[in-house]
């Protein structure tokens, strides 16, 4: 018989938990289709004494994540623990130098540090894998590194956060309350230990972030991302959209330019009726285009405990079976630094505004949306009791410089009594 592929699981959360229950319960399988057993042999997390609803008899126990990389029953070091810094970084860093296989689900360690992890892996002759890191169970990762290796990626876009599309869907088709919506994202296991990432844009930045490097063969440039959260976003802007056709979804897109890279990961409308418009819940979706294969969707469970225990398991299923690749799809040492651009497609733009309500008032906004070139399509004030007067204006296309502009002059005017929201209409 094969010798047994050895895991060390750092980190029994979520996704830790769900990786011992995939290896306890399909055993055989993963024997018969890897062509050896799999095995847990060490693991490690905070607090040894906490139940976690699987047994750990037989495993060994480290309390440093840094001693389980390094320890020398394991074949492979399987970060479940997440943080860009810390130990997540020092205990990869550590099995890579141990002579360790890594598999991670970690987007933030990856976006930031990918580069150079990258590197020391391909100069210690070991590889990074990832696929729970972006998409968590949808295998979007393996489709760009291989099934579409022989395109060039003109464009990849999609909803890469379970936690936000949630929240949104529940608020829109439920009626629940933001917090509402994020008690229940939260029960589902979706959201990060530090929620900000998710509200912020910053998780579904990280993936958008690892899925260019591989589609353009780029750096992972996580910086030069344009990015906003869903934090704005009001139910008053939900049901506006909703009346409109529309709904708000966290949309992230990349593409390669003459100018640059170009990313950005914000709240968009989208029609109600797309794909992505219908997209409900923790499901995510990503679109790839390229050359030769034209348009590829691929829709599934963004999150939770057993999709990504099931991308984590591809990847030792990968290892396993003797397949390895660069971290990225290429030779990190190949891979370009990315110089960020910001969009230069025109599209219409939904603005939300609150306005003193005196004479001329409006009359301002739009001369300075003349000014920057931008016309209106449609625009409403809303009867309101209060002395500030709700406004909302949808322009017809127009680019994000010249919006850009156009919202710091109305910061400069008396008129306008809080920050305007502005969000992409998206052609989708
Ligand atoms: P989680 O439920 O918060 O679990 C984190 C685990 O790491 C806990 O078991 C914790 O130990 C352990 N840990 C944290 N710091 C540690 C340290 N210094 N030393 C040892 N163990 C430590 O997180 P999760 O949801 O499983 O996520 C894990 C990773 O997967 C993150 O990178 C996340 O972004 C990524 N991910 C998650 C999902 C998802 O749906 N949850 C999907 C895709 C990717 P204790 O239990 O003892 O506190
Ligand atoms: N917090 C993340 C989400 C987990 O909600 O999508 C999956 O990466």
């Amino acid at each position: 018989m094969s010798a047994p592929l050895r895991l060390g699981i750092a980190g029994l959360g979520t996704v830790g938990v769900g990786v011992v229950r995939i290896v306890k319960t399909h055993a055989e399988l993963l024997e018969a289709r890897c062509g050896r057993p799999v095995e847990i042999t060490a693991v490690s997390a905070r607090d040894r004494s906490k139940d976690r609803g699987v047994g750990l008899t037989g495993y060994a126990w480290c309390d440093d994540p840094v001693d389980l990389a390094v320890h020398e029953d394991i074949d492979v070091f399987v970060e479940v623990m997440g943080g860009s810094e810390g130990p997540a970084k020092q205990a990869t860093e550590a099995a890579l130098a141990a002579g360790k296989d890594v598999v991670t689900a970690n987007k933030a360690l990856l976006a930031i540090h990918g580069q150079a992890l990258a590197e020391k892996a391909e100069a210690a002759g070991r590889v990074i894998r990832f696929e729970a890191a972006v998409a968590a169970g949808i295998p979007v990762i393996k489709a760009l590194t291989e099934g579409l290796a022989a395109n060039q990626v003109t464009r990849v876009m999609g909803v890469m956060n379970g936690t936000c599309n949630y929240i949104l869907t529940r608020m829109e088709k439920a009626g629940l309350t933001y917090d509402e919506a994020f008690a229940e994202a939260d029960g589902l296991g979706y959201v990060e230990a530090d929620p900000t990432l998710d509200i912020g844009g910053i998780d579904a930045g990280h993936k958008l972030a690892l899925l260019a490097a591989i589609a353009f063969g780029t750096q992972p440039n996580f910086d030069g991302i344009t990015l906003d959260g869903i934090d704005k976003v009001s139910i008053d802007d939900i049901r506006q959209a909703a009346d409109m056709g529309f709904c708000i979804k966290l949309l992230g897109v990349a593409q390669r330019t003459a100018r640059g890279l170009e990313q950005r990961m914000t709240p968009c409308l989208v029609p109600a009726t797309s794909p992505l418009g219908q997209l409900e819940g923790g499901t995510n979706m990503v679109v790839i285009e390229g050359d030769a294969v034209e348009q590829v969707v691929l829709r599934g469970p963004g999150a939770g405990e057993g999709p990504t225990a099931s991308a984590v398991m591809g990847d030792v299923c990968d290892l396993a079976r003797g397949f390895r690749l660069p971290t990225f799809g290429q030779p990190a040492t190949s891979l370009e630094p990315a110089p960020a651009a910001p969009t230069s497609l025109p599209a219409p733009y939904y603005l939300r505004m609150r306005l003193q309500d005196r004479p001329g008032a409006l009359a301002q906004i739009a001369t300075i949306l003349g000014t920057s070139g931008i016309s209106i399509n449609r625009m409403r004030q809303y009867s309101h009791s209060e002395p500030e007067a709700p406004v909302l204006i949808v322009t017809h296309k127009t680019t994000s410089d010249a919006l850009t502009e156009a919202l710091a002059a109305m910061e400069d005017t008396e008129v306008v009594a809080s920050s305007p929201v502005a969000l992409r209409i998206e052609e989708v």
